[in-house]
């Protein structure tokens, strides 16, 4: 499974980085608006420091404005991924930028019929949105098992993004459902590595240690 951060602070990505947790970006009008950064300079030092794909959001509604956008961001760097919304501008904006062999993450995705409609488009990434869903009482990991089922009947290489994760859980549960990727914030990631058990056990042997009066170095 690969490990996308959702955000565009370069400290915290570049930390994840480091240790090799990162497999790419994904950024979107809100974080970038929490950055406080410019999008096109903030965008090329991500690229610059994260190998994998950084997805970079267009905001035009209309498919000619979003291709335009689309291809602007794509000049940032080689690894760009240009994030289109699901709607029907969005998707043939996806048609023409995956046809350009640009890579493309189809964003804002609620419906199995939108995760069939981005495939079709010929989308690199499809981000269904399971916080967003959980967040209406609806069930966002059904949604993640339902895209993953109708890709493998038909073999659709676009790649489950999961997306809006906003727990650990989220996280063991779409690594078991078999989601290709997710995308969380840093914290959620820093989280994974936290069980209580591992506290304590650590807690008992150094305890024990210092009863040896023993020293490694
Ligand atoms: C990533 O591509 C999405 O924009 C992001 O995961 C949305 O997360 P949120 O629902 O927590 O804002």
């Amino acid at each position: 499974m690969k490990f996308f951060v959702d955000s565009a602070d370069v400290a915290a990505i570049s930390d994840l980085n480091a240790l090799g947790m990162v497999d790419g970006v994904t950024t979107n009008p809100s974080l970038i608006l929490k950055s406080g950064r410019d999008i096109l300079e903030v965008t090329k030092e991500i690229c610059a420091i994260v190998a994998g794909p950084v997805s970079a959001e267009v905001v035009a509604l209309e498919s000619a404005a979003m291709i335009a956008e689309g291809r602007r961001l794509a000049e940032i760097a080689p690894n760009i991924a240009v994030k289109l919304p699901l709607t029907w501008d969005g998707l043939k904006a996806c048609k023409v930028l995956t046809g350009e062999g640009f890579t493309v993450n189809v964003t804002l995705c609620f419906s199995v019929n939108q995760a069939i409609l981005a495939a079709k488009a010929g989308a690199s990434f499809i981000s269904p949105f399971v916080g967003r869903l959980d967040d209406i009482n609806l069930d966002g990991m059904e949604l993640i098992s339902d895209i993953r089922t109708v890709y493998d009947n038909y073999d659709m290489k676009t790649q489950i993004l999961a997306a809006s994760i906003r727990s650990v859980n989220h996280v063991a549960e779409a690594a078991r459902i078999g989601a290709d990727v997710i995308t969380a914030p840093p914290e959620v990631i820093r989280k994974l590595a936290e069980h209580p058990m591992t506290d304590r056990g650590l807690q008992q042997f150094l305890k024990d240690w210092e009863k040896t009066g023993q020293k490694i170095l």
